[in-house]
């Protein structure tokens, strides 16, 4: 999320939010204990920056991170209603430390700073082991300002594993369709999208069929669970659609599932005819002409 905040230029990560009725006192200005809360919101933003699905990361590098240290400065009260950023920053690590500063503002007026002391351990024992290189990387490119993910498009013997881990995930294990519905014959003549990150896991993924002579069709869209609205769906669609018209497709089709309706119609797609259901699902036929 690039930092929406001029006067929290060194914040890579930025999270906006609102301050709600319950989390003022009784002199009306937010609670001091909330801000801690506020941070923590703001460290969930940040794991989705580094395009890292918390748990799955963690189940892959061993480990786990946890909080064990924070100091809050306060410099001024947030109040009731005001919109606030909260920008974090890894500033270093150690051995095993994560050390991140954070700061609210509203607009230009610095309300609080912190720092958040972290600690990697193993997950079990809670017992501090070294940061792993790839994570140390990670952390590092991001804050140098590189990108977290990489869209590839390619055949099923290049994607089709990569696709399959998610397409397994979120169609079969999240939304329970049948495994033979998920896959076909027409994957072998498909060209497939898949976003990765860093740590080489499949995030997004998509494909484009031909349906008809110059009439592409997308379908199979999927992006894992704990990144959606990082926008990893609109870069694979971008790119499918790309595809189709590199090769000459005056218009793409689909199949929307009804609850990702409106995720495509953002993206350019018009709905048309009746709805219908497909491997038990309510769908919608949605175009967009090229
Ligand atoms: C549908 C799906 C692919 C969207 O991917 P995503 O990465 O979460 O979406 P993005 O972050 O790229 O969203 C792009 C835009 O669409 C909007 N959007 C995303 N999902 C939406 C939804 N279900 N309804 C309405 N708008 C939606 C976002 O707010 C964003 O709008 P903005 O650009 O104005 O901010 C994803 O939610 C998913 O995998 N869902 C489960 C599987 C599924 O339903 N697949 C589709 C089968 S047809």
């Amino acid at each position: 999320m690039t930092n929406p905040n001029p006067s929290a230029p060194t914040m890579r990560c930025c999270h906006r939010l609102r301050v709600r009725w319950a989390e003022v006192d009784i002199q009306k200005i937010v609670f001091n204990a909330h801000y801690l809360m506020y941070f923590d919101t703001a460290m969930a933003d940040y794991w989705r920056d580094l395009c890292l699905p918390y748990e799955a990361a963690m189940h892959l590098l061993e480990g786990d991170v946890f909080l064990k240290k924070a100091s809050v400065e306060y410099h001024a009260p947030a109040r009731y209603d005001d919109v606030v950023e909260v920008g974090l920053r890894c500033q270093r690590i150690g051995t095993s430390s994560l050390v991140f500063d954070g700061r609210i503002v509203r607009g230009d007026t610095l309300l609080v700073t912190s720092e958040l002391i972290y600690v990697y351990a193993n997950a079990a024992s809670q017992k501090p082991q070294p940061v792993p290189e790839a994570l140390r990387t990670i952390f590092d490119s991001f804050e140098a300002g590189q990108t977290m993910s990489e869209l590839r498009l390619g055949d099923w013997a290049a994607l089709g594993d990569l696709a399959s881990v998610l397409r397994t995930d979120v169609f079969v294990q999240e939304q329970g369709i049948g495994a033979h519905m998920v896959w076909d014959d027409a994957d072998a003549s498909a060209v497939h999208a898949v976003v990765v990150n860093r740590l080489k896991q499949p995030v997004a993924t998509g494909r484009l069929l031909q349906h008809a002579p110059q009439i592409g069709r997308i379908g199979r869209m999927a992006v894992h669970r704990g990144l959606r609205g990082s926008r990893l769906g609109r870069d694979v669609l971008h790119a499918l659609v790309q595809a189709a018209r590199e090769r000459g497709d005056t218009e793409v089709m689909l199949h929307a599932q009804r609850s990702a309706e409106g995720f495509y119609k953002r993206l350019g797609f018009v709905s048309r005819g009746q709805q219908f259901e497909e491997a038990g699902v309510r769908h919608i036929e949605m175009s967009m002409v090229l």
